[in-house]
């Protein structure tokens, strides 16, 4: 089963209810909501007051991708407003376990990002804590980049390492991805995928852009 996780940084932020409920009609799994802080990354965006407002709106699994240089401030704030989800960056931690740890203790899911420019094998000793494993497939930051061509063969290998270390956790990909660049993402073994400007931004249209996705 491959799930849809619109990311809504690429949404209309002056009708953002309406188009998560729009995208959610039309069967998207996940809301993926996009942290940056403009020093892990060089562009700010959004805290968990928006978390907060989209909770009571949505039945959606609420994921939280901190794309910030001081993860372990900003989990508990999320999961208060009610992220079901957090993903954190291996980058800016020498070791993730204990924040890992932190979110499942809360009762949350976990998930570990790597850029573009990180080793898979980055992930061995995290994956059988992880609920799930989000390959960047672009360099993170902003919304509209072209998916880049070295990710299908590390979405293979980390498929290869989920099914060896914990074949329960999901395997997400972020940046890029729209009816074209899935198809490659998913036959490479990702089965998470996360699409902005692939469906906000998609000239027919939200509910259009999530029933294409699903029937790719
Ligand atoms: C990139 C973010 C992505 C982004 C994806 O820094 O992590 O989630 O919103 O956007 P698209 O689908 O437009 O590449
Ligand atoms: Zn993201």
């Amino acid at each position: 089963m491959i799930a849809i996780a619109p990311s809504i940084l690429a949404a209309d932020f002056s009708k953002l209810g309406e188009q998560v409920a729009e995208a959610e009609a039309a069967g998207a799994q996940r809301l993926h909501v996009d942290v940056m802080d403009g020093h892990f990354v060089p562009n700010l965006s959004m805290g968990p007051v928006v978390v907060e407002g989209l909770r009571p709106r949505t039945r959606l699994l609420i994921e939280v991708h901190l794309m910030v240089t001081d993860p372990a401030k900003f989990v508990q704030p999320f999961i208060a407003k009610g992220a079901d989800l957090v993903i954190v960056h291996l980058e800016v931690l020498p070791d993730a376990r204990p924040l890992l740890s932190e979110i499942k203790a809360a009762g949350k899911l976990a998930g570990l990002a790597i850029n573009p420019d990180v080793p898979i094998d980055a992930f061995i000793p995290y994956l059988p804590m992880l609920d799930l494993a989000l390959c960047m497939t672009v360099f993170p930051g902003f919304g509209g980049q072209p998916f880049l061509p070295e990710s299908p063969d590390r979405i293979a290998r980390l498929r290869r390492l989920i099914e060896q270390h914990n074949p329960r956790c999901d395997l997400e990909v972020d940046g890029g991805i729209d009816a074209r660049t899935a198809p490659i993402a998913v036959n490479a073994g990702a089965n998470v995928l996360v699409v902005g400007t692939g469906i906000f931004r998609h000239a027919k249209g939200i509910t259009a852009a999530v029933r294409e996705l699903a029937t790719l």
